[in-house]
């Protein structure tokens, strides 16, 4: 099959990528390179260069018709979004809606690569699709946003979609430079000897679940003509002071973090209940999170230059 994919030089659209072309599928990825890497795209996929909001990509959906798009591209920093709210909405907003007008033209399948982690607030662990959303960035108000397009352009134009609200993604690939993402930034930090700063007690949780199992969702859902939004996490809370204890085990035994200040607005606890995504697909996660951070650790210590002088 052919399948467009949005945010292909990313963290977990150039996995998906991967795995798309190894099952001998045509894969066309688009990105615009502002947090991704050319490097990462594999060269069997066809890459271009553009920002969803720019027409040529509704163009080149037009031209090439693929049987599906997996749409990653995305402003996706919350404290951006917080201090540009106007900026995060026009690429998750109006740069989304500019790429469902042409797919529903066209008749592709649209998997949407949305947010659980900043969707739901204080609610019940694990915590089910059905739990209120009222989120409080606007990095989680436009991708919930977005999901009421697509569910409005099914019911208006028939578009088939799969809305899949992740929980916290990690493994080889994840940019260390941004705000999200603290085991790719505990990793490279534990390897250029560099300190490790804990924002409040370290006892906040979170649901880690590894990129491999990601795009096995994502597979899973653009294969699947099932409609609706789905979470994929594993339902297993993780302290922030455990992600720091294994990954200092892994790359620099003895190491100790540093506690700053809470962060005003962190959620205190976040595990997302998957059982839809497994009695509608038959997904679920497969990788231990003892391994998945020992995979990603290998992958951080082979692509890591030498220690700073
Ligand atoms: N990483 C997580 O834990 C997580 C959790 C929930 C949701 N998500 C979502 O998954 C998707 C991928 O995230 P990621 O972690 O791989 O991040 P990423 O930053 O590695 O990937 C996003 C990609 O989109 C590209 N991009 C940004 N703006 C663009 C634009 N206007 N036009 C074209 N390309 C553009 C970037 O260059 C980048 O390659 C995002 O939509 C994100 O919101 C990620």
């Amino acid at each position: 099959m052919k399948v467009l994919v949005t945010g292909g030089a990313g963290f977990i659209a150039s996995h998906l990528v991967d795995a798309l072309v190894a099952r001998g599928d045509d894969v066309v990825a688009i990105d615009s390179l502002a947090t991704g890497d050319r490097g990462n795209v594999n060269p069997r996929a066809r890459f271009t260069q553009l920002d969803i909001r720019d027409g040529a990509a509704a163009e080149l959906i037009r031209a090439e018709r693929p049987d599906a798009i997996s749409h990653h591209a995305a402003q996706m920093s919350v404290s951006r979004s917080v201090r540009e709210p106007l900026f995060d909405a026009d690429v998750n907003i109006i740069g989304s809606l500019k790429l469902i007008q042409p797919a529903a033209e066209v008749g592709s399948r649209f998997v949407f690569a949305s947010t659980g982690g900043a969707l739901y607030g204080d609610a019940p662990m694990p915590t089910p699709e059905t739990a209120p959303t009222w989120p409080v960035s606007p990095y989680g108000i436009s991708k919930l946003a977005f999901e009421h397009y697509l569910f409005g352009f099914r019911a208006q134009l028939g578009l088939s979609y799969a809305a899949l609200r992740y929980a916290n993604v990690y493994g080889p690939r994840q940019n260390p430079h941004g705000e999200a993402g603290v085991v790719a930034i505990f990793a490279r930090r534990l390897l250029a000897g560099e300190e490790c700063v804990i924002n409040g007690g370290g006892t906040d949780t979170r649901d880690y679940v590894y990129v491999a199992d990601v795009v096995d969702a994502n597979l899973r859902a653009i294969d699947s003509a099932e409609c609706g939004h789905f979470n994929v996490g594993t339902g297993r809370q993780t302290t922030t002071n455990t992600i720091f204890e294994l990954l200092a085990q892994a790359l620099a035994p003895g190491a100790v973090a540093q506690h700053g200040p809470p962060r005003p607005g962190d959620l205190k606890a976040s595990a997302l209940d998957s059982s839809q995504m497994r009695r509608t697909f038959g997904w679920e996660p497969r990788m231990t999170l003892e391994e998945g951070l020992e995979e990603t650790a290998e992958w951080f210590r082979l692509t890591a230059g030498p220690p700073a002088p």
